[in-house]
């Protein structure tokens, strides 16, 4: 194992089992940042990202590939070892379910004190047993946290797609497991982290619902792209393609207010001087939201922008995903990079993120193939050529 020293992370080892997007999200973030990352998938099966032709190549860069059967007796000796020398531990499963197999948090502590260990699920690790142990993917914690119904069109609610709630979820993990491991690094004892999918998709949709909780008043869902409660904010149509613009600020207001003809309304008692968003239930929002609508229709794309900058409004052309390429921002930013594939060939996508000026985060290692370090992490863990034959041909362990 060498791997290369660089990133925030550099000599932080982060062992993960976790199969598709959210709890592998977290761990590979890590190792883009300089963790050296183990993933384990079964010993009889790999993890189901395998089956996708290209995402597989992004999400599982820069790791080891581990394939290790946990919960077998001799299985799970190996694992102890393995996470005598990890900082952290990241599991996503129904729940409780190591502890349910025998591998509690205590037992992990007693191989590593300070070890910090995040339990990924769709409904956490304790509460009501009927929904702890279930299985869950992005559209269940969409739609048990509230955040589905409020997402979509006034007509129907629609999840937020591309798998939101895994990305939030694995977000949630990354960041918790630093926190604890500043901790476990001051204190020398380790941390245990529920992190579960609803609740960080009920964070994620909780603007809207104070104002439910504290006064029974529950925000409509979209309509057409615009934004339910201030009018000015969302998706507008010009003449060649779709813009979004949020007027929000006093400046910003009484600037489009004027151009649009309509900038006596701003000094009166609905809208005094420094108004800095234009609320739905305003006498005078429906007419704002109208002439916004004529105005840009009018426009390019082009001159609706370079309209919106000058005047310090947010905006932005909503852009093809064949455009994202082109763009001059991407292109200087270098948003996307290509990297090579373990047979040689090359595959592009997405850059790390975020950029770390002083140690920069990056991708050095391919996708390994199905159990490929197997046998280099069980040697590095002192196990002799021996024991690593008789694991394989018991099938605890697979070498690829
Ligand atoms: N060694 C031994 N057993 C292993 C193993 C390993 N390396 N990896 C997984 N297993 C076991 C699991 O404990 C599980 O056993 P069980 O059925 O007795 O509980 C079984 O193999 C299946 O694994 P699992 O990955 O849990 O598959 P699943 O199809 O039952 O459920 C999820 C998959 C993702 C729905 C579930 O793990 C889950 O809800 N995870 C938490 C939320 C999450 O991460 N969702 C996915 C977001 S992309």
């Amino acid at each position: 194992m060498n791997t290369p020293k660089f990133g925030p992370l550099s000599g932080v080892r982060v062992v993960f089992s976790a199969i598709e997007i959210a709890g592998p999200f977290s761990a590979q973030t890590l190792a883009e940042w300089g963790a050296e990352v183990i993933w384990i998938e079964h010993s009889k099966y790999a993890d189901t990202i395998r089956v996708q032709p290209n995402y597989k190549e992004l999400s599982r860069r820069n790791l080891y590939a581990l394939s290790l059967n946990i919960f077998s007796d001799e299985g799970k000796e190996v694992f102890y070892e393995l996470i005598k020398t990890a900082d952290i531990f990241i599991e996503a499963s129904k729940g409780p379910a190591f502890a349910n197999k025998g591998i509690t948090d205590e037992i992990l502590w007693s191989y590593k004190k300070d070890l910090v260990i995040a339990h990924l699920s769709g409904f956490g690790q304790f509460g009501d047993s009927y929904y702890t142990n279930l299985a869950a993917y992005n559209t269940i914690a969409q739609a048990f946290s509230g955040y589905l119904i409020q997402n979509g069109d006034i007509n129907q609610p629609m999840p937020a797609f591309p798998y939101t709630a895994d990305y939030m979820a694995g977000l949630s993990v990354a960041a918790s497991s630093l926190a604890a491991l500043h901790k476990a690094k001051e204190s020398g004892v380790g941390e245990s982290i529920d992190v579960c999918m609803y609740e960080v998709m009920l964070r994620a949709g909780q603007y809207y619902m104070m104002d439910y909780l504290n006064g029974g008043e529950m925000c409509p869902r979209m309509i057409k792209g615009k934004d339910p409660l201030y009018a000015g904010c969302g998706l507008y149509t010009c003449k060649d393609g779709y813009i979004v613009f949020e007027v929000v600020g006093g400046y910003q207001v009484k600037e489009i207010f004027t151009e649009l003809g309509i900038g006596e309304l701003i000094g009166s008692d609905e809208y005094p001087e420094g108004t800095q968003l234009i609320s739905r239930k305003t006498s005078k929002a429906a007419l704002f939201e109208e002439k916004l609508d004529e105005y840009f229709k009018k426009l390019s794309v082009k001159e609706a922008l370079d309209y919106l900058a000058s005047k310090k409004i947010a905006g932005a052309k909503v852009l093809e995903v064949s455009e994202l390429q082109s763009n001059p921002q991407y292109i200087a930013r270098q948003s996307f990079i290509e990297w090579e594939k373990e047979d040689g060939t090359k595959v592009k996508g997405p850059n790390v993120m975020p950029r770390f000026k002083i140690n920069p985060a990056k991708v050095w290692r391919a996708m390994p193939k199905y159990g490929k370090d197997t046998k280099d992490i069980l040697l590095s863990l002192g196990l002799s050529e021996g024991k690593i034959e008789e694991l394989a041909s018991k099938q605890i362990i697979n070498c690829g």
